[in-house]
């Protein structure tokens, strides 16, 4: 019997934009303080992207283009580009097309997946399984995400909290038994939605001069219930991934934990066993910048990871949605 295909992340790229909106910046927005925001949040400053007419496919194709030049891949070799996103550059068509046409993919068929901060998790599922089906070589999963662009800046609940980013990763065979993406615990459940959602813009309810001015166009979150379903959806995830692969918190080298706030990360960290030096941290730098998150940590730690690290992805979002994913890493940093 032939051996079962198994996918492996075999590179990483990233891309932040330059802006740096701070807390002090913030200050001068909304009634909030840089104290508040550190200590409830761990957030210091989040990247904006600027500019007239620039998009999510601004900050998706950048990263993407900086894996496959640091792999030295051709455009052309992609088979499929999933990108992982709830700020498309518009409803249609997918941001996924954009991005294959400015870096020039045409041979990839290529797609948006929608799965809010869990998105880049359910993103590497499908890339992983599409190179397990044996009929694709390489896929792309990247999460990019420009939050500035539904986020009102009057809102001190939630603008205090999102950036914009992207992170991209290549998905290809394993050239090693038992190395590569393991497992995936991924759940959803749309009772969440009343918690964290977009009140307009949809076919439920579409832009009107009235849904404008009522501010309908903008993240909606109720924070709190939001927090505690994230602390326990996210810990309870990795935890029965890592037992239901007989690993304990001592055998994962790190954590890549969705970067929503610091008390949830720390939440998982300890329900897991795992101590804070093995938890990938970067939200004090861009804050929650939704899909792009998790490859932002693979990106900014690339070089520290080794061949045979335990890696475990985990996330939870709007949806809600959320999980966790375990890998074995397949590469030594060049
Ligand atoms: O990635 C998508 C998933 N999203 C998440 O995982 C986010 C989950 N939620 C959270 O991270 C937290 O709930 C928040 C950071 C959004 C809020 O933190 P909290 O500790 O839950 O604060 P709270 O909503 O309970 O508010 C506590 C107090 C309130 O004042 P009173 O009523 O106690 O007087 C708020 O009005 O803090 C006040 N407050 C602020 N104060 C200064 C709320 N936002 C701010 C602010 N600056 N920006």
């Amino acid at each position: 019997m032939q051996n079962k295909i198994q996918a492996a992340i075999t590179g990483v790229g990233g891309y932040v934009p330059e802006y740096r909106l701070t807390n002090k910046e913030l200050e001068a927005l909304v009634e909030t303080n840089d104290e508040w925001i550190r200590s409830r949040t761990g957030v210091e400053e989040r990247r904006i992207l600027k500019g007239e007419g620039k998009g999510t496919s601004d900050l998706g194709a950048p990263a993407v283009v900086e894996l496959l030049t640091k792999r030295g891949i051709d455009p052309m070799e992609i088979d499929c580009l999933i990108c992982c996103t709830v700020t498309p550059d518009m409803t249609f068509p997918a941001t996924a097309n954009i991005i294959c046409d400015k870096i020039g993919a045409k041979n990839a068929f290529s797609f948006d997946l929608g799965a809010a901060c869990s998105g880049f998790l359910y993103g590497v599922t499908m890339g992983a399984s599409l190179i397990e089906s044996g009929r694709y070589k390489k896929v792309v999963v990247v999460g990019a995400d420009k939050m500035s662009s539904i986020i009102d800046y009057s809102d001190r609940t939630t603008c205090i909290l999102f950036g914009d980013g992207a992170g991209a990763v290549l998905l290809e065979q394993s050239h090693e038994e038992g190395y590569g993406v393991l497992d995936s615990l991924l759940k959803s459940d749309g009772s969440g939605a009343k918690y964290l959602h977009m009140k307009a813009g949809g076919s439920v309810k579409p832009a009107t001069m009235e849904t404008v001015a009522a501010k309908e166009h903008y993240v909606y979150q109720e924070g709190q219930a939001v927090f505690k379903s994230a602390v326990t959806g996210m810990a309870n995830a990795s935890y029965e991934l890592i037992t239901r692969n007989n690993l304990k918190g001592e055998d994962i080298a790190w954590l890549v934990p969705h970067q929503a706030n610091k008390r949830i990360i720390d939440a998982t960290a300890n329900r897991m066993g795992i101590s804070s030096d093995k938890v990938m941290l970067n939200i004090q730098r861009y804050g929650n910048t939704t899909s792009g998150t998790i490859p932002l940590c693979l990106w900014e730690w690339e070089n520290q990871l080794k061949k045979g690290d335990n890696i475990v992805l985990a996330a939870f979002g709007g949806g809600f949605t959320w999980g966790a994913t375990l890998l074995k890493w397949a590469y030594d940093p060049k």
